[in-house]
């Protein structure tokens, strides 16, 4: 593929978009792929502005674009690959289907734990906590028809301390986040983690922790 063109969707403030902005300077001549349009659903994303700080081209596609407006950007950016870092609105089924194995998502949780329709961001912390659970963690699997169930193409586990509220475990959580979306993007584009024709995941990692080795 060369130096895949990657478009990163995002709603929020784009923390983890900001991690894979840095990897990639961070490896230079030597990244495997560039982030070549942000996509926001959202005006105000801080995704955006980050973006822009970083001479990245931005499109604004609010939910009441005409149908397809989406897939247009993406077509007209040439995009070969897709990560959705915080993108809270569903992916339109003939972009699922035209970049399908080529689009990951990051969630915070241990997936298929607090996933599906409704559970994103501070909504999967407090569930956790509401539910008792003794760890938590962040999962990049590939986008398929239906929310957060595509296969899993990395994970990893933070635990939930005592005295944890929702911020404090957000904030545990994303940092392994700011760890696994970068490497699981790449390792995309590398063509180190794949999904085969059969529905299975190659080069997965699993049972990531925040201090496990994570190289690319
Ligand atoms: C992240 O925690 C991401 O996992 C979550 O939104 C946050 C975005 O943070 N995504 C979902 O909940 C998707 N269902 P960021 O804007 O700072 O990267």
């Amino acid at each position: 593929m060369g130096v895949a063109r990657i478009a990163v969707l995002a709603s929020g403030g784009g923390s983890n978009l900001q991690a894979l902005i840095d990897r990639i300077a961070a490896l230079g001549a030597g990244a495997p792929a560039e982030i070549a349009l942000v996509i926001s659903d959202r005006r105000a994303a801080g995704a955006l502005e980050r973006a822009t700080r970083a001479g990245i081209p931005t499109a604004y596609v609010p939910a009441s674009a005409p149908e397809g407006a989406l897939e247009a950007a993406l077509v007209d950016a040439q995009i070969d690959l897709i990560a959705l870092a915080g993108y809270l609105r569903y992916i339109p089924v003939p972009v699922v289907q035209r970049f399908h194995a080529r689009m990951v998502n990051i969630h915070p949780s241990l997936l298929p734990a607090f996933g599906g329709a409704g559970m994103h961001g501070m909504h999967v912390h407090r569930a956790v906590l509401a539910a008792g659970a003794t760890e938590s963690g962040a999962t990049v699997h590939f986008v398929d028809e239906v929310f957060d169930r595509g296969p899993i193409a990395a994970q990893g586990r933070v635990p939930v301390l005592a005295g944890d509220d929702a911020d404090t475990l957000a904030a545990r959580v994303l940092t392994l986040e700011h760890r696994l979306f970068p490497w699981a993007v790449l390792a995309l584009a590398r063509g180190a983690l794949a999904l085969t024709d059969d529905g299975r995941v190659q080069g997965a990692r699993l049972d990531l922790t925040l201090d496990s080795p994570l190289s690319d």
